[in-house]
């Protein structure tokens, strides 16, 4: 019998901090908000160096996913996520604070300086999402067939604006069908590789319990009934691409609203910038009650990238494509110890 997943970073308790502490006390502590961000497959691929009064913000390249994320583009991604969570909490602990991106030009894993500093930045408009980082949660079943308000969706809108990223939001029903194709054609070619299969396979509960995703997050939630310890070796060894094209199609073309969150421009501070949006989007969500999901497939294979900008269409580069609405409850996913990405 394997150990359950690690989830008890999610019991967390602002209450815990004591607010005279020193702010290097507080940094470590509000660490652990940046750390709930999400991740693709939950690689978790950040590490975070504290001083007295600063966090430097480093890649953990050792934990990229070379088959389905080759030039780190999502892993960048993750980590502004959780760099966007630290500066909610910060912001709610009345931390101000300066960030430099990109400080070492000699190392790339380098992507955040960020240090405390009395006048620095304090976004008071962030403090109020704090109190849905815990709450918010990958949910990947399928959503209330409700519409989103139009007015629900413009501030979806600012807040990865807000951010210096782009969002469309795809309400229409023939737009939501023609995203629905692509995915599905994306999960056949992916599927249809032995090598996206075994990356895949390498992320799936049981085999991890600090970081990983349940089967479910593969669609596979129909497999679950099986022995679990089987599960990683049929998602190895059979492609499955046929069947989950088809989940994913329904889910596509039947949510409420998909976002395509975009930027100007691609390269690593665009990914960053688009992290930090994509959790801003995540936690407004939140807070409207709302949840998401991601259909990043064909935003993962360069030919259907294009595509996707062809049929949106847009002049900007995609780098996610969400599935939002109302989702019943949904299990968190585990994180690693906080001992293990911060020093
Ligand atoms: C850049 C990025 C890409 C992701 N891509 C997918 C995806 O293609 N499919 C999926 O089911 N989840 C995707 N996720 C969600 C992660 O699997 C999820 O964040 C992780 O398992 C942790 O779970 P949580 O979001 O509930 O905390 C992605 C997350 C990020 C940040």
């Amino acid at each position: 019998m394997s150990a359950l997943p690690q989830t008890a970073a999610w019991s967390i308790d602002e209450h815990q901090l004591d607010r005279t502490a020193s702010i290097e006390a507080k940094l470590r502590f509000a660490l652990r908000y940046a750390v709930l961000a999400p991740s693709n497959h939950n690689t978790q691929p950040w590490r975070f160096i504290v001083g007295s009064d600063s966090v430097t913000l480093c890649a953990d390249r050792l934990r990229a996913l070379p088959v389905i994320d080759p030039f780190d583009r999502e892993l960048i991604i993750s980590c502004g996520a959780a760099l966007f969570n630290l500066r909610v909490a910060l912001s709610y602990f009345g931390l101000a604070y300066a960030i430099t991106l990109f400080p070492s030009r000699a190392d790339p894993d380098v992507l955040a300086h960020l240090r405390i500093i009395d006048g620095g930045h304090c976004d008071t408009c962030l403090a109020p999402l704090f109190q849905v980082i815990h709450q918010r949660v990958t949910t990947r079943e399928s959503f209330a067939d409700e519409p989103v308000p139009p007015a629900t969706q413009q501030q979806l809108l600012d807040a990865v604006e807000a951010e210096g990223a782009d969002a469309i939001c795809i309400a229409n029903a023939p737009m939501r069908e023609s995203l629905a194709e692509l995915v599905a054609q994306a999960d056949r070619i992916q599927f249809d590789d032995p090598r996206f299969r075994r990356e895949l396979a390498s992320w799936i509960h049981p085999r991890r319990q600090q970081d990983g995703m349940p089967a479910m997050s593969a669609g596979m939630t129909v497999l679950l009934d099986m022995a679990a310890p089987l599960l990683t070796s049929i998602i190895r060894t059979f492609d499955l691409g046929g069947g989950l094209a088809a989940a994913h199609h329904a889910l596509a073309a039947g949510s409420p609203l998909l976002i395509c969150l975009t930027t100007p421009t691609d390269g690593a501070p665009a990914w960053l910038t688009a992290g930090q949006a994509l959790e801003r989007l995540l936690l407004v969500a939140a807070n409207a009650g709302l949840t998401a999901s991601y259909l990043n497939q064909p935003i993962e294979l360069a030919v259907l990238r294009e595509r996707l900008r062809t049929i949106l269409p847009t002049d900007s580069v995609p780098q996610l494509l969400l599935r939002v609405g109302r989702g019943g409850p949904a299990p968190h996913s585990p994180r690693r110890p906080l001992a293990d990405v911060v020093s």
